[in-house]
């Protein structure tokens, strides 16, 4: 019913961009400083592994100190979560899907897939420097960057560098460091104490010039140990702390919600298969949840370091100080080895908080956000531009940006997955969880709260987090596989109703582009009636939401494969409202091509 006719999609984009797009705007409302020392500084600090639960003022209470007089950000988001590919999203602000580094080892992720794209020199940093920042970053960059790699292919883009080397990048006391793209220096200083002492240095060095800077901090806490063991690459232990933390919380335990180590199987595909853990095992992962915790002191003390120095300098009122996390982190949640790489909350849900000029003191922002739109707005702030069409979103950041941020409201936010993933303890040491391709949108607007996830196998699940915070009632429970893979029927139950409203707008997201990805609904609705989901709901649309084609995977692959992923968006799929037949049949561009014509840019 559908066609894919791939040259009148491009004509139709082509001029969709011309008529609809701010990315003008975006590009060209830049933040023009007269001179260059007027610019501002910009410190992130990006922990690996943290999930959102754990950014907070009892575990992290010097950060939370520091930042209080900044702004929360309480729906920031990983748009993969795991580390590499949600990196290389916050590096040259893309969605996965866009930059297509999917995992994090070759053939579909890691450092050497990223150099082979020519994406090395194509990233912030070097949109910074050619704006006239000097840019230093230190610690882990993105998984394999290796021993073997790092004089071979160097980082560029960066006035000085120390990045952490496989395979001894998440080794907390025998780190090697490659230095200015030199060969492997073996360090046994406490991995994160490392981390902290080169970023004081570099405040030393960078206020030795009078170009603004920009300096990136990403220690390895609170992820887990992991060390090179033939044949596996790695194996997995609990996270180390520094030695000054190691009896801290040895009463904690990891938290129990509804949806730890649960008596029922929970979840979709693999994880629907996994038994319930026994008491020796939680005893693990409780063990394993205050390691985490414990290392994440030292983060702590870290970004306490690097504010005293900031403010020793009289740098704080001129430098933004960025908090964040690459992916979430899981334990026990579903049943789950301590790991990440789902769609589920804690694995998407990442810190997310930022402190400097104009940004607004003490308040928490809900608009949806997520990593890639960390660089757009950084990039905005600094009057830096990309050489490419990015995805990410200016976020609004007070009065630094009240004019150049991009308008409206994000209230929704696209994860996306390919191939498999893996527990963290001994207990599934070795062992790989197929089908974990998937998709998985959050809607946060006023009274809707969803999180809805299509996975690989034809499961679909759709949690009502107003009152399912720990997503253990699938609301599509009811309608089995079969029918969920294939359509929804607005008219048997409200959850059909929001799965193809969320199913609709995910089949947009999941292959946009650009400015784009940022007026999604405007996409759905090229006349403007429908900007919310409580529009959206209305009963009017039940039809056209019903019949749009709803998202299919025809395999569980391990990398991003476009053919096993159809039907993608295509503007023959908007709604069009017609004035003059008020009945809505199947609102297709094609049903009257004359009355869109304007649309072809007069053609
Ligand atoms: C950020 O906001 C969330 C949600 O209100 C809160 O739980 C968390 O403690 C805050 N984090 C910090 C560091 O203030
Ligand atoms: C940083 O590197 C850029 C690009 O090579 C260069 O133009 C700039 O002068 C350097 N800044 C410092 C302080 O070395
Ligand atoms: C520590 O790292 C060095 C390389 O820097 C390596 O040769 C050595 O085997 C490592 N030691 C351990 C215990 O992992
Ligand atoms: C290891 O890192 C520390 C900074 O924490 C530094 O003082 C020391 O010189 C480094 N050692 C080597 C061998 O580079
Ligand atoms: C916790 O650590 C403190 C300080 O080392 C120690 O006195 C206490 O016995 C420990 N408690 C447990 C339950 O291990
Ligand atoms: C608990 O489960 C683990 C992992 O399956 C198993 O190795 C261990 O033997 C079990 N312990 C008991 C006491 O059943
Ligand atoms: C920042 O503070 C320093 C020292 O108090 C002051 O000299 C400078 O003018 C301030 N800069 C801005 C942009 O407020
Ligand atoms: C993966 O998905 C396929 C297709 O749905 C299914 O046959 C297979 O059993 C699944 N494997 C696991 C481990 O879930
Ligand atoms: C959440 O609220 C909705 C609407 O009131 C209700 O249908 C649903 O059963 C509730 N879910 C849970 C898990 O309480
Ligand atoms: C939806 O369900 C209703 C009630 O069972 C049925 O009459 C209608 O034909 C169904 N629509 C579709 C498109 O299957
Ligand atoms: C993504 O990368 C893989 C590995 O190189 C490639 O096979 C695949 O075609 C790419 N997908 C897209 C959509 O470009
Ligand atoms: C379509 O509209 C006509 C006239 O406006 C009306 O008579 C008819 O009942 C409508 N059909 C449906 C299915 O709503």
């Amino acid at each position: 019913m559908f066609t894919f006719n791939v040259i009148e999609k491009t004509t139709l984009f082509t001029c969709w961009i011309a008529l609809f797009s701010v990315a003008a705007a975006h590009n060209q409302l830049q933040n023009h400083k007269t001179s260059k020392n007027a610019k501002p500084n910009f410190v992130y600090i990006i922990a690996d592994d943290q999930d959102a639960a754990t950014f907070n003022p009892e575990l992290m209470p010097i950060t939370a100190g520091w930042l209080s007089d900044g702004t929360n950000y309480t729906n920031f988001f990983a748009p993969v979560s795991v580390c590499c590919p949600s990196r290389v999203s916050f590096l040259r602000s893309q969605y996965a899907h866009n930059h297509n580094i999917t995992d994090v080892v070759v053939p579909y992720g890691g450092w050497d897939t990223f150099e082979s794209y020519g994406y090395n020199g194509k990233w912030l940093p070097s949109w910074l420097q050619e704006a006239g920042y000097q840019t230093y970053y230190t610690g882990k960059l993105m998984n394999g960057n290796n021993i073997m790699n790092a004089v071979t292919r160097p980082t560029a883009g960066f006035n000085g560098s120390d990045i952490f080397l496989d395979p001894y990048t998440y080794s907390y006391i025998n780190t090697s460091i490659s230095h200015n793209g030199g060969p492997p220096i073996k360090n046994t200083t406490y991995s994160t104490d490392i981390v902290r002492d080169i970023g004081l240095g570099y405040i030393d060095a960078a206020v030795q010039s009078d170009q603004p800077f920009f300096i990136g901090l990403a220690p390895i806490g609170p992820h887990s140990q992991s060390l090179p063991a033939p044949p596996l690459p790695y194996r997995f232990f609990p996270p180390v702390s520094a030695p000054r933390h190691a009896t801290l919380f040895n009463n904690t335990l990891a938290p129990r919600g509804n949806s730890f180590n649960p008596d029922w199987p929970s979840g979709a595909s693999w994880v629907r298969t996994l038994a319930q853990a026994n008491e020796t095992v939680i005893e693990w992962y409780d063990y394993w949840y205050q390691q985490r915790i414990r290392a994440l002191q030292a983060v702590d003390e870290m970004v306490g370091a690097i504010f005293e120095k900031l403010a020793s300098e009289n740098l704080l009122n001129n430098t933004y100080v960025i908090y964040t996390a690459d992916n979430g982190f899981s334990i026990a949640q579903h049943r789950r080895d301590p790991g990440k790489g789902t769609g589920y909350e804690e694995d998407i849900r990442v810190p997310f908080m930022v402190r400097g000029p104009g940004i607004e003191p003490g308040i928490n922002e809900v608009t949806a956000h997520n990593v890639a739109d960390i660089s757009a707005t950084i990039a905005n702030v600094a009057g830096a531009e990309a050489d490419y069409d990015i995805d990410g979103r200016v976020m609004p950041w007070g009065s630094a940006n009240a004019k150049t941020r991009d308008i409206g409201t994000p209230t929704h936010h696209l994860s996306e997955y390919w191939g498999t993933t893996i527990g963290e303890t001994k207990y599934t040491q070795g062992i790989i969880y197929p089908n974990n391709t998937y998709r998985t949108l959050r809607l946060i607007e006023d009274d809707n709260n969803w999180a809805y996830t299509v996975w690989c196998t034809g499961e679909r699940e759709l949690f009502n987090m107003k009152n399912d915070t720990t997503q253990m009632h699938n609301d599509l429970e009811g309608l089995g596989v079969a029918a969920q893979s294939k359509f929804f029927n607005s008219t048997l139950s409200q959850a059909a109703r929001v799965a193809s409203r969320l199913d609709g707008l995910a089949l947009f997201l999941k292959t946009c582009k650009g400015a784009d990805c940022r007026f999604a609904w405007k996409h759905l609705f090229p006349n403007g009636e429908v900007t919310t989901m409580k529009q959206a709901l209305n009963t009017v649309y039940d039809q056209y939401f019903d019949r749009l084609p709803k998202i299919q995977f025809t395999s569980c692959d391990l990398g991003y494969f476009n053919a096993h992923e159809l039907p993608y968006w295509s503007t023959n799929l908007a709604f069009f409202h017609d004035l003059d037949t008020p009945n809505i049949t199947l609102p297709l561009y094609k049903r009257d091509p004359e009355a869109y014509a304007w649309l072809q840019c007069g053609s």
